[in-house]
C-alpha cells in the first residue's frame, strides 16, 4: 500500500523572518531549498515540515508555507551552542569535510546532539499520520531515524545526508560513532550524495558493526536498510527563465559597468567557510596578478563571501584570514577606485546572484571538500548564452556531474593558477559547448528528478 503523507525533519525550517518597512515582522519561504524540490511532486496538502525556525527560546506559532505545514521545533541558547554550534558544526562539519579543520571533541555537546536528536523525532512521531513517510535530512539529524523508528515502526523512513561521508579512518575518530551508525540505520533508505560517501557507510557498518552488507543493503533487526547516490539539484528551469529576464539582464550590465567595464570577470560565490577554499583562490590570483599573467583593471574578482555560523572559532579566525588576505591584494595591486577584489560579505537575493553569474566570465568554485555545492550548477543554468566558464574543485560532489568543467585540485597552487588562465582565455567555442553539454545534464537531472528518485526508491507515489 503506497504512502501518501509526507513528514519532512530538518534542522532548518525552510522560511525566513523578514522585517517590513512597517517594523512589522513576516515569515517567508527561503529561496530554492527543498521545498521548491518537492512542490512539483506533491499532490495538495499533507506535508508537514519540522524543523528550527532560527532563533532561541520558546518555537513560533506559524503559517502554512504553500500548503505545507510548518512545527517549529525549539532551541534554548545552551542547545544552540552545544547541538548546533557545538556537536553538528565544530565536530561533524569539519570531519565530515576531510578534517580540513580539526573536529573538537566535547561530551557536553554528544550529550546535547542526542537530547536535540531524541526532540526532533518525537516531534515527527507526534505530526506523522500512520503509514507516513518521514524523510529526515542531513548531518544535524543522524540519530532521529533509529530514535523514530523505536517510538513509531509503522512509518516509512528516509534519510538523505547533504554533506560528505568520510572514509572509515576518518569517521572511527568520533567518540561513539557506533551511535551514528545505528541511528542511520534506522532509515530505510540512507543516502548520499555520491557514490563513494555510500560506499564509506557500508564499509563502516561492516567494520564497526560487523553486520551482513550485501553491495546496498544492510540486515539489521530483522529488516533491511538501504544505501544509495543521489546527488541533487537545482530548480533549472526557474533559473533558466529568471537568468534570460530582461531584469536580470540589465542588472548584470549595470554590474559589469559598475566594476569599469573589465575585460574579464572572475566570480566566487561561497558562504564563508573554510570548507570553500577562499583563501587558496585568494592566494591563486594574487600570484597571478605578482606575475603578471592576470592584470587590473582588466581582470577583477569579485568574491561573495556569505556570513555563516559566525560564533564558532574557526569560522571567526576564517573571516580574519580572509579579510587580511583581501586587503593585502588590494592594497598592493588595486588603484584609486579600481580594487583588484571586490569583497562583498553578505547574502544576496536569486535575482541578484543570477545577474552575477550572466555578468561573471569564470565562475571559480574550489571547495576543498564539499558534498555537491550548487554554486557550480546555478551558474551553469544561468548561462543559456552558453557564455562563461566553470572552473570546478575535483572536491565538490557536482565534479562527478558536471564532467566537462575546467576541473582541478585546489590545494595544488600551480595547477590552479593555470586553470584560471586556461579558462579565462577559453576559445568562446570550446567554452560554449562545455556550457551547452553540462547544461543539457542538468535539465534532466534537476531538483524535481532528484526528489522523484529518492522518493520512488522508497516507494512514495510520485505523480509522472
Ligand atoms: C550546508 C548544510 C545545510 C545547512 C547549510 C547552511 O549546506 O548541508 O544543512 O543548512 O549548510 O548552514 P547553516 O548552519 O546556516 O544552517
Amino acid at each position: 500500500m503506497p504512502h501518501s503523507e509526507l513528514v519532512v525533519v530538518a534542522n532548518r525550517l525552510p522560511i525566513d523572518e523578514t522585517v517590513l518597512d512597517s517594523g512589522a515582522r513576516e515569515w517567508r519561504r527561503s529561496p530554492g531549498g527543498l521545498v521548491s524540490a518537492l512542490r512539483p511532486i506533491l499532490r495538495g496538502e499533507g506535508t508537514t515540515w519540522i524543523g528550527w525556525a532560527g532563533g532561541t527560546g520558546p518555537a513560533p506559532d506559524l503559517p502554512d508555507i504553500d500548503g505545507v505545514a510548518l512545527r517549529a521545533v525549539p532551541l534554548s541558547d545552551d542547545e544552540f551552542e552545544n547541538y548546533y554550534e557545538g556537536f553538528a558544526n565544530s565536530t561533524v562539519w569539519p570531519l565530515y569535510h576531510d578534517a580540513v579543520e580539526q573536529p573538537v571533541f566535547h561530551r557536553r555537546w554528544w550529550e546535547a546532539y542526542q537530547r536535540i536528536n531524541r526532540r526532533f523525532a518525537a516531534a515527527a512521531a507526534e505530526s506523522s499520520p500512520p503509514g507516513a513517510l518521514v524523510w529526515v535530512q542531513d548531518y544535524h539529524l543522524q540519530l532521529v531515524p533509529a530514535m523514530l523508528r523505536a517510538l513509531r515502526p509503522d512509518l516509512r523512513i528516509g534519510f538523505f545526508m547533504h554533506i560528505p561521508f568520510p572514509p572509515p579512518e576518518l569517521f572511527k575518530q568520533i567518540p561513539r560513532c557506533a551511535d551514528l551508525l545505528r541511528g542511520l540505520l534506522g532509515a530505510d533508505l540512507v543516502g548520499f550524495q555520491t557514490p563513494g560517501g555510500a560506499r564509506n557507510f557500508v564499509r563502516l557498518i561492516d567494520r564497526v558493526l560487523g553486520l551482513r552488507t550485501r553491495h546496498s543493503e544492510i540486515e539489521v533487526d530483522g529488516r533491511v536498510a538501504r544505501v544509495g547516490a543521489f546527488p541533487i539539484s537545482i530548480d533549472v528551469e526557474d533559473l533558466e527563465r529568471l537568468a534570460a529576464s530582461e531584469q536580470v539582464r540589465a542588472h548584470a550590465a549595470q554590474m559589469r559597468a559598475d566594476l569599469g567595464n573589465p575585460d574579464r570577470i572572475l566570480l566566487g560565490v561561497d558562504r564563508l567557510d573554510y570548507t570553500k577554499g577562499i583563501e587558496h583562490r585568494l592566494k591563486a590570483y594574487r600570484e597571478l596578478l605578482a606575475d603578471g599573467r592576470v592584470k587590473v583593471p582588466n581582470t577583477v574578482l569579485v568574491q561573495v563571501a556569505v556570513p555563516s555560523r559566525e560564533r564558532v572559532e574557526h569560522y571567526r579566525m576564517l573571516r580574519d584570514k580572509v579579510e587580511r588576505e583581501v586587503g593585502g591584494v588590494n592594497g598592493e595591486y588595486g588603484r584609486l577606485g579600481v580594487p583588484a577584489v571586490h569583497y562583498l560579505n553578505c547574502s544576496y537575493n536569486r535575482s541578484e546572484l543570477a545577474a552575477l553569474y550572466l555578468a561573471a566570465d569564470v565562475m571559480v568554485v574550489t571547495p576543498l571538500r564539499d558534498g555537491m555545492n550548487l554554486v557550480a550548477k546555478e551558474y551553469v543554468a544561468c548561462r543559456p548564452d552558453n557564455g562563461g566558464a566553470l572552473v570546478l574543485s575535483e572536491f565538490a560532489g557536482a565534479a562527478q556531474e558536471l564532467k566537462q568543467a575546467y576541473q582541478v585540485n585546489p590545494h595544488d597552487l600551480d595547477e590552479l593558477k593555470d586553470t584560471l588562465v586556461l579558462a579565462l582565455e577559453a576559445d568562446p567555442a570550446d567554452a560554449g559547448r562545455r556550457m551547452r553539454a553540462m547544461r543539457r545534464y542538468l535539465r534532466t537531472h534537476d531538483v524535481t528528478a532528484w526528489a522523484r528518485a529518492y522518493l520512488t526508491a522508497l516507494e512514495f507515489p510520485v505523480e509522472s
